[in-house]
């Protein structure tokens, strides 16, 4: 890896893939992008099942569909955006450009699925695997783009703002930017120092530091974490989304999700009494938004001492659901259920993270030359609950809408010398990997049961004192610890938990 690139993008899902791609059509940036997995397609759009959706000219509704999903809590501004931008992005990026495949109808026009809490439908799919297809081709597309270079296995430690020694306070926080980021080479185990005229993450969000959760296991809040120790601004992270339906099979920690579209295709919601349970809770019964199904359901569990409730789709046939779903079918054959004729265990899982490094409607964070976009940004477009099938869409445009602002700004700014900034410095005591995953584990159970669907002050107040504590021994650990990617994210987590408690306790409404 070079120690300067124009731009540095951290994180490769649709969010990150877009600004490069976008950012690369000026062949004078040199652009870097990097993850922490193993693959660049390892990030959850590559797990997203459900959809896209795509705004035509006469959807006179999707403004409605998304305020009323978040109790009119979304930031009009950034619908108005979504609204009125994203066609446009969509096809130049997916149709033209990546040329991804969605699933079409048997005369070859677009077919389009319904989602919970969607007027009609207007989610753009790749059977069940929409994720896997835009990911893959935009990656594909990327490997023909000269300017974009991809660094896998290389994990950000910290951003780096430049001190202003002996400025006032308010001199600093007027005068705070952004020059690049730490990262760890993993392969290596050596620190880089990158300078960049702009940084972006696009890292994702919080949902592993839930025991029960729909993400890859790089969802610990990387990005979040980095802004708040750089000064930036965090908003609404009281707002973590549970989805509804995760199967509930032996494996407790990562959930395999059973997307909405298949309750979208008319699959009820059952409790083991056979009762459809949702009558009693909302009048759009299974098509509610998706946090009162969430409630729904861990009321249902939690009164009658239930593991869990059941989705039925015995409805249809065999055949029309290995097409229309074959990721969730094969998923559940393995397991011994034919969701043709068994009922599907279902509890919810976290999913996604409404809140986030707090961005205007360009992706500019709060801190000069560092943008946010995808599920680490904020834009305020989800409110406090997001509706189904707007991820992909808020990524790709505020991933594109990024890019144009960098080009129209970047020729103002220079790189920074990077030898006034400090080397890392490492330290060598060898870590305890029984001690990282026990400290992992005790921040997935309290998120889970005290800070998870159903709260109380007294289990967040409990919650904060433990993360307290174990944010108190895991930073002693962390200033002597050789460095590993594991250990960079359980300081990670550890911060951010506290900011979602704190946030709940603000907002306990
Ligand atoms: C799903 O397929 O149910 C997930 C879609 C989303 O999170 O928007």
């Amino acid at each position: 890896m070079k120690k300067n690139y124009d731009v540095l993008i951290i994180g490769t899902g649709i969010a990150g893939l877009t600004c490069a791609i976008k950012l690369a059509e000026n062949k004078d940036l040199d652009i870097a992008l990097v993850t922490r997995g193993q693959k660049p397609e390892e990030s959850n759009t590559y797990w997203a099942q459900g959809g896209i959706i795509y705004i035509q000219d006469d959807d006179k509704l999707i403004d409605d569909d998304i305020q009323s999903a978040s109790r009119n809590t979304s930031f009009d501004k950034a619908v108005d955006v979504l609204v009125n931008e994203s066609s446009p992005i969509l096809r130049e990026i997916l149709f033209n450009k990546a040329k991804t495949e969605f699933t079409k109808n048997e005369d070859g026009s677009l077919s389009f699925t319904q989602e919970a809490a969607h007027s009609f439908p207007r989610i753009l799919f790749n059977a069940d695997a929409t994720g896997k297809a835009i990911e893959m081709s935009l990656l594909n597309y990327l490997a023909s783009l000269s300017n974009v270079s991809i660094f896998t296995k290389t994990t950000a430690i910290d951003l780096i703002a430049p001190s202003h020694h002996g400025a006032t306070i308010h001199q600093r926080y007027e005068e705070s930017k952004i020059v690049g980021a730490y990262l760890f080479d993993q392969e290596n185990k050596k620190v880089l120092k990158v300078i960049a005229k702009k940084t972006v993450l696009a890292t994702g969000g919080v949902n592993a530091l839930y025991l029960h959760h729909t993400n890859g296991l790089g969802a610990r809040g990387d990005g979040h974490a980095m802004v708040r120790r750089a000064g930036g601004q965090v908003s609404n992270m009281e707002f973590i989304q549970f989805h509804p339906t995760t199967f509930f099979g032996p494996v407790a920690q990562k959930r395999f999700l059973i997307s909405e579209a298949v309750r979208g295709e008319g699959a009820k919601l059952l409790n083991p009494n056979g009762e459809r349970f949702m009558k009693r809770y909302h009048k759009d019964l299974e098509l509610a938004p998706r946090d009162v199904v969430s409630d729904a359901i861990m009321s249902e569990m939690i009164e009658n001492k239930w593991d869990s409730v059941f989705l039925d789709i015995t409805h249809e046939s065999e055949e029309h659901l290995k097409q229309r779903f074959p990721t969730i079918f094969n998923h559940l054959i393995e397991h011994k259920i034919n969701m043709s004729k068994d009922l599907i265990p279902v509890v919810p899982a976290a999913h996604y993270t409404c809140g986030g490094v707090k961005v205007d409607l360009h992706g500019r964070s709060t801190i000069k030359d560092l943008y946010a976009v995808g599920e680490v940004a904020c834009t305020g477009l989800h409110g406090e609950n997001r509706l189904a099938s707007t991820s992909l869409l808020e990524g790709l445009t505020f991933g594109y809408k990024a890019a144009v602002d960098i080009q129209e700004n970047i020729k103002e700014s220079n790189f920074y010398t990077s030898e006034k900034i400090k080397d890392w410095v490492t330290s060598n005591e060898e870590i305890d990997m029984s001690l990282i995953n026990q400290d992992k584990m005790i921040i997935k159970h309290t998120m889970w049961n005290y800070v998870g669907i159903k709260k109380s002050r007294n289990r967040l107040l409990r919650a904060q004192a433990m993360m307290r504590e174990l944010n108190i021994q895991i930073q002693k650990f962390y200033r002597n610890a050789e460095l590993r990617d594991e250990l960079i994210g359980l300081r990670n987590s550890v911060e951010i938990t506290q900011m979602i408690i704190h946030a709940c306790l603000l907002n306990e409404g």
